[in-house]
């Protein structure tokens, strides 16, 4: 059918037709950024999820939800090239412009603007001529110690915004990248602001390994932020993410064709977005049943398979795959032991493996001695690739 009109959107990050399943964690957002400006005490909000469940989607729509109760808002990727001071500093920087503009007191953006320029000089950055005309502030944000400069800097950008009657929400994407030093920093900071009751949120999103990592952070994360997760869509959610796009351009799925999908995808989302998108390609007539998901079968398998499963793999060291080769000829999750016996090694000669694959975000720990894939069906992905490759 018309290319132009297919309504689904498989591509990281891509916004769906609509967020079907995901209502509760947006009220619980929504609760979060109401009660933080009005000084109420209330948890951050650590969202995890396995590859592709539509995390970062979700992080945008709250980005917006702040923005409409009033807040100024900071969104940035960590990535492992670049530390969190390369991505907060210019962030920082436009927000206080902005705030500037906003009528008022200017004196806690002034005071800001230079605690802000004593981060940059502490991490020896420079950022070109920027506050050079501010009076210097010695002893705040300078250390160089995030645990000791992210409490004040956040104070600063907090306060500058309450002076303006506005909050501060902070989204970060992909945290589990962040170094421990600097997650550590970022949970000590909302500790202090939580305390304060200064109106900065952070909502964050990360794999499944996140909790773990902001509890070796620092011991007291469990109970300073809440961990909703982020998962499958139920059958029910996962027709209406299928039918509900399609009915707006007057095509329809039958029965058969949604229990066919679901199959498939077992409810998440990028391949729901993926499979609906392939189908629409090849179907010829706006009623799509079980033959057009059929006819849609290998050209799906195709572009999961480049685009979603092998960018992955072909990251990974020989060793690395014989692992999760080993770890896909039984069900998941799965005993790290077994998988060492499987492949003749001594448990302690395949924890440097395990532990390289949960830092390269391809496992996790459920719980303790057990791992399961970071990325949805990547056991079959295996099962059907060349293993032969790596043995
Ligand atoms: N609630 C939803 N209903 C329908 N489709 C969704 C939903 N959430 C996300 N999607 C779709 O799923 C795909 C993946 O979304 P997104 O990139 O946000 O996932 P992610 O969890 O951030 O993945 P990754 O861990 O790889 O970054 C997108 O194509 C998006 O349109
Ligand atoms: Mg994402």
């Amino acid at each position: 059918m018309d290319p132009i009109k297919n309504p689904f959107t498989p591509g990281a990050g891509y916004p769906p037709h609509e967020l079907v399943g995901r209502e509760a964690v947006l009220e619980e957002a929504r609760i979060l950024l109401g009660r933080t400006l009005r000084k109420k005490p209330e948890k951050s909000m650590l969202l995890t999820g396995l590859r592709g469940v539509g995390k970062t989607v979700l992080l945008n729509a709250i980005e917006q939800e702040a923005q409409s109760q009033g807040y100024k808002t900071i969104f940035f990727e960590v990535t492992e090239s670049q530390t969190m001071g390369h991505k907060l500093i210019p962030a920082l920087r436009n927000l206080f412009f902005e705030l500037d503009r906003i009528e008022g007191s200017k004196e806690m953006i002034k005071r800001g603007l230079m605690i802000l320029r004593n981060f940059i000089g502490s991490l020896k950055l420079n950022y070109g001529e920027f506050g050079v005309e501010l009076d210097p502030l010695p002893g705040i944000a300078d250390s160089g110690n995030p645990e000791i400069d992210l409490p004040d800097l956040f104070l600063a950008v907090a306060e500058a915004a309450r002076a303006k009657n506005s909050g501060v929400a902070l989204l970060i994407d992909e945290i589990q990248l962040l170094r421990q030093e600097e997650l550590a920093g970022l949970i000590m900071a909302m500790h202090k602001l939580q305390q304060k009751q200064a109106p900065f949120v952070l909502i964050a999103a990360g794999l499944p390994t996140l909790p773990r990592l902001a509890g070796e952070a620092k011991s007291y994360a469990e109970r300073l932020f809440s961990y909703p997760i982020i998962g499958q869509l139920t059958k029910e959610e996962c027709d209406s993410a299928l039918q509900e796009p399609v009915s707006l351009e007057h095509a329809d799925f039958s029965q058969d064709a949604l229990d066919a999908i679901y199959q498939h995808t077992r409810g998440f989302p990028y391949f729901l977005q993926e499979w609906g998108y392939q189908v629409w390609k090849v179907a010829t007539h706006p009623y799509m049943t079980r033959d057009d998901v059929q006819a849609a079968e290998t050209l799906v398998t195709a572009r999961l398979d480049t685009n979603f499963f092998r960018v992955r793999y072909d990251r990974l060291t020989d060793g690395e795959k014989r692992f999760l080769h080993a770890m896909a000829t039984g069900a998941t999750p799965c005993k790290s032991a077994d998988v060492a016996e499987k492949l003749n090694m001594k448990p302690s000669a395949a924890t440097p493996i395990r532990a390289s694959l949960i830092r390269k975000g391809m496992i996790f720990s459920p719980r303790h001695g057990f791992i399961d894939y970071s990325v949805p069906l990547f056991g079959e992905f295996l099962n059907r690739t060349e293993k032969n490759t790596c043995q």
